[in-house]
């Protein structure tokens, strides 16, 4: 990484992290909610990458992409949990520019189709040191990512584990286990996984095959926010781990702990620091020899992506009013039905400064101070651009009135958003503009 990239990335963890720990509290000493505190973040960081100048240039809607942000959580990373070495889950936002900063930073990939290496490939990253972790693929797919440099992959049941039979010595698997996980926002551990007490016989097949069992993986959920299920998983799976060693005469080298950490949508999670101490606490005593890997996607990416979608029109309906985007559900708000996480919507007019008098965007509230009066709101139900009708981004919200022609804007839509959006009813995807240019 670059020293100027580095320093950036320093002064924005600083002013993030000064905006959260002291912006709890207002002058009175009163707790400020949740979503003034990433009103007032958003509004500081719109001003400084000049949203508005952007959206003047390219139109909405649009996805400003910040590489800058994903350096900054990849520092988070190390600061807090530094024995571990990072494999960015490229599928949350597979963008060159994401690639790229990942590479100067130092971190690693994980990666589950032969797309995503390719997008590697041509972002010239050597796939030697990927983690290949879909569970279930094809021969070819295999092969293909063997030959292409892969040598780490995921195994969880036996007919995958035949399906290595002929690939040379220098492979190695992890074994993907199963810690159910029903308070996370997508709970992965009845698709893939294999119970911690059923592990046994599938690595003695991997052995028998001659097949190099490096250690185990897990993926406790997407977006949990506690230490408690990492700290049950590990320990569950270092007590495995051992029982195995024993058992089999073999020495493992390697324990993943996955992706799963939390961001803040509409409802604050816990610190990194506070999840990382749990963690941390879990690890306590695990031998010196155990490499521990993580694979964060949405903690690294859904910071780096910040959206802009426009009113293209209002109507007074039987339960109120509508405000009609050109972003919806089959878009970049994806991530609404798929995971049920609901990044905050705000008027532009809230944000002030210059992004509250980009033309369409003003609409009369909050400017010079960006703070909009909360009596001045009125709810809005907020529809996608689709002729679906489950392209609803949001019932009844309280938000200035609302226009044609004014903008909206959503922080921490990096994960799972552009990644996950189709082009449902001839609908373009939305274009990325990288910050800074
Ligand atoms: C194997 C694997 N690793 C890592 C991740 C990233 O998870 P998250 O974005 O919750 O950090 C995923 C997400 O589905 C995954 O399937």
């Amino acid at each position: 990484m670059s020293t100027t990239m580095a320093d950036r990335s320093r002064r924005l963890a600083t002013r993030i992290g000064r905006a959260t720990a002291t912006g709890t509290r207002d002058a009175t000493g009163r707790p400020v909610a949740h979503r003034e505190l990433v009103r007032r973040e958003l509004a500081a960081y719109a001003d400084g990458i000049d949203l508005a100048g952007l959206v003047r240039e390219h139109g909405s809607p649009l996805f400003v992409l910040d590489p800058d942000r994903v350096t900054t959580q990849l520092l988070a990373l190390r600061r807090e949990l530094p024995m571990a070495g990072v494999h960015f889950a490229t599928k949350s936002l597979p963008h060159p520019a994401v690639i790229r900063a990942v590479d100067a930073f130092g971190a690693g990939f994980e990666v589950a189709s032969r797309g995503e290496i390719d997008l590697l490939e041509r972002a010239g990253i050597a796939t030697a040191h990927c983690l290949h972790t879909h569970p279930v693929k094809t021969v070819a797919d295999l092969t293909g990512a063997y030959l292409r440099g892969i040598r780490t992959f995921v195994v969880d049941n036996p007919a995958e584990v035949a399906k290595f039979r002929g690939l040379p010595p220098d492979v190695a698997v992890l074994v993907r286990l199963s810690y159910p996980n029903p308070g996370a926002k997508s709970d992965l551990s009845s698709k893939f996984g294999v119970r911690p007490d059923h592990a046994a016989p599938l690595v003695a097949q991997c052995l028998r095959e001659g097949l190099r069992v490096a250690g185990f993986t897990f993926h406790v959920g997407s977006q949990t926010a506690s230490a408690a299920p990492w700290a049950h998983a590990i320990r569950q799976t270092l007590a495995l781990m051992q029982r195995l060693e024993a058992a089999f005469d073999v020495r493992f080298d390697t324990l993943d702990l996955g992706g799963g950490f939390p961001v803040g949508y509409d409802e604050p999670v816990p610190s990194l620091a506070e999840l990382a101490r749990g963690i941390r606490s879990a690890l306590d005593g695990v031998p010196d020899r155990y490499r521990i890997l993580i694979e964060p996607g949405r903690f690294v990416s859904a910071p780096a992506m910040t959206l802009v979608t426009r009113v293209v029109g209002v109507a007074e309906r039987a339960d109120g009013r509508w405000a009609y985007l050109d972003e919806g559900v089959y878009g970049a708000y994806s991530n609404i039905p798929a995971e049920d996480v609901h990044a905050l919507v705000f008027a532009a007019s809230e944000l002030g400064g210059a992004m509250g008098g980009v033309p369409g965007g003003a609409a009369g509230a909050g400017c010079g101070t960006g703070r909009a009066d909360d009596r001045a709101r009125v709810p809005v139900t907020l529809a996608g651009p689709t002729c679906d009708s489950v392209d609803v981004i949001a019932r009844r919200l309280p938000l200035p009135p609302l226009a044609e022609g004014d903008l909206l804007v959503s922080p921490m839509m990096g994960a799972y958003t552009a990644a996950t959006a189709t082009t449902f009813n001839g609908i373009a995807p939305t274009p990325v503009v990288v910050v800074p240019a």
